[in-house]
């Protein structure tokens, strides 16, 4: 039976990812997958995680099954975090949330539960979006659609033709937003922006589905939940999934969240018993460890204020490196204006190449990034930023 499956192409990230850890030449450089580096090109753990983690193990007594929607506080905490302390939606009864194995398992339980709810429905994905967004959902049965999002000459957010687009969605059907830190161009909506789409989507029965990987990277934790707020305040209904991968730095951990605003507390019930038979039909439970650091970090005032510093810390180390390579390749007087790179958010900007020149820098230089010329901004280092800023002059001479 299995010899009628033929091996596929790398993943179009995780495949980059194992090419550069195969390549023994020193001078390699990782802008490909979507984590965070430090100073020394290191993914650190968080400070606020490893004294949450010793915590955890002093006082954890059991290994027996916590639930199928996971840890209770957890599932708490992340409301919080992402609706606010007094969200409408949470006072009213009509959030119900469950614990994932990380954002992927998040957006698989999502897109199961809509496919269960409305089986014609479609998802509408922004034109770029996460690659691996069209292969998860769609292996729920969903059928996909994208709209224009990002233009990529004026390197902004084509608002007008993503407007357009949108007018055309047939009610019922969801669109799929990045709430911050756009994977993978790092354009993001602005507040006005989001107002225009909440506007949208009520006019014409629209449902928000966000996708919150990266909160706290763009502006701040709060700031960058406003379009989760403030369509879950507008709208009946709303899909909200989020990742502790990055703002935890969890990645191996597996931690995430779906959360479904329901139209009232009634309809809540329904979510709540099918989210879970759905979680029991994929993987039954999701793992506790990483979830108990997180239900212990925002549970506890200190570890919470601490974990808060070092957000800030990345997002503004983040901030700062995106105008340094922007400045960088600026001295260069390269034929193209790389300014965006600073005005963008979050870990990723394309630097608009074609792909000759994606895999001239990864075969002459060691610098590896997606192919669509997606960088990760954190493996942007000040000791690696000049050869950076040479190679991508030297392919673009
Ligand atoms: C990325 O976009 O690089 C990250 O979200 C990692 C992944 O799973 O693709």
């Amino acid at each position: 039976m299995f010899e009628t499956l033929e091996p596929l192409p790398p993943d179009a990230i995780l495949g980059m990812m194992a090419l550069y850890r195969a390549d023994p030449d020193p001078r390699k450089i990782d802008l490909s997958v979507g984590v965070y580096q430090d100073e020394e090109g290191r993914t650190p753990i968080l400070e606020s995680v490893k004294r949450a983690e010793r915590a955890v193990f002093e006082n954890e007594d059991t290994k027996t099954y916590v639930a199928i929607a996971g840890n209770a506080a957890f599932n708490r905490g992340v409301e919080g975090l992402l609706f606010g302390d007094a969200h409408p939606a949470v006072a009213d009864g009509r959030v119900v949330t469950l614990q994932t194995p990380g954002g992927s398992g998040a957006l698989c339980v999502a897109a199961h539960l809509i496919r269960r709810a409305r089986p014609e429905a479609r998802v509408h994905i922004s034109e770029p979006s996460w690659p691996n967004h069209i292969p998860l959902l769609t292996l729920s049965g969903l059928e996909i659609a994208t709209y224009p999002y990002y233009d990529q000459r004026a390197h902004r957010v084509d608002f007008e033709r993503m407007v357009d687009a949108v007018e055309k969605i047939p009610a019922g059907d969801l669109l799929l937003l990045h709430a911050c830190c756009h994977n993978p161009c790092g354009a993001d909506l602005t507040r006005d922006q989001w107002q225009t789409l909440a506007e949208l989507c009520e006019r014409r029965g629209i449902v928000p589905f966000i996708d919150l990987a990266y909160q706290g990277f763009a502006e701040g934790l709060d700031e960058d939940a406003y379009g989760v707020r403030l369509m879950s305040e507008r709208m009946p209904e709303v899909v909200v999934v989020s990742s502790c991968s990055k703002n935890f730095g969890l990645y191996r951990e597996r931690v995430g969240s779906v959360s479904i605003v329901a139209a009232n507390a009634e309809s809540a019930k329904g979510v709540a018993s099918h989210a879970a038979n759905v979680a029991r039909g994929i993987y039954s439970m999701p793992p506790d460890h990483g979830a108990a650091i997180v239900a212990r970090i925002l549970g506890d005032a200190e570890l919470r204020a601490l974990w808060e510093r070092e957000v800030a810390e990345i997002r503004t180390r983040l901030n700062a490196l995106r105008r340094l390579l922007a400045d960088k390749l600026a001295e260069r007087s390269t034929p193209v204006d790389f300014s965006f790179i600073a005005n963008e958010r979050g870990m990723f900007s394309f630097l608009g190449l074609d792909r000759e020149r994606v895999v001239a820098l990864r075969e002459r230089f060691h610098i590896y990034m997606i192919e669509s010329s997606r960088i990760n901004v954190a493996g942007i280092r000040p000791a690696n930023v000049d050869y950076i800023a040479d190679a991508i002059a030297a392919v673009l001479e």
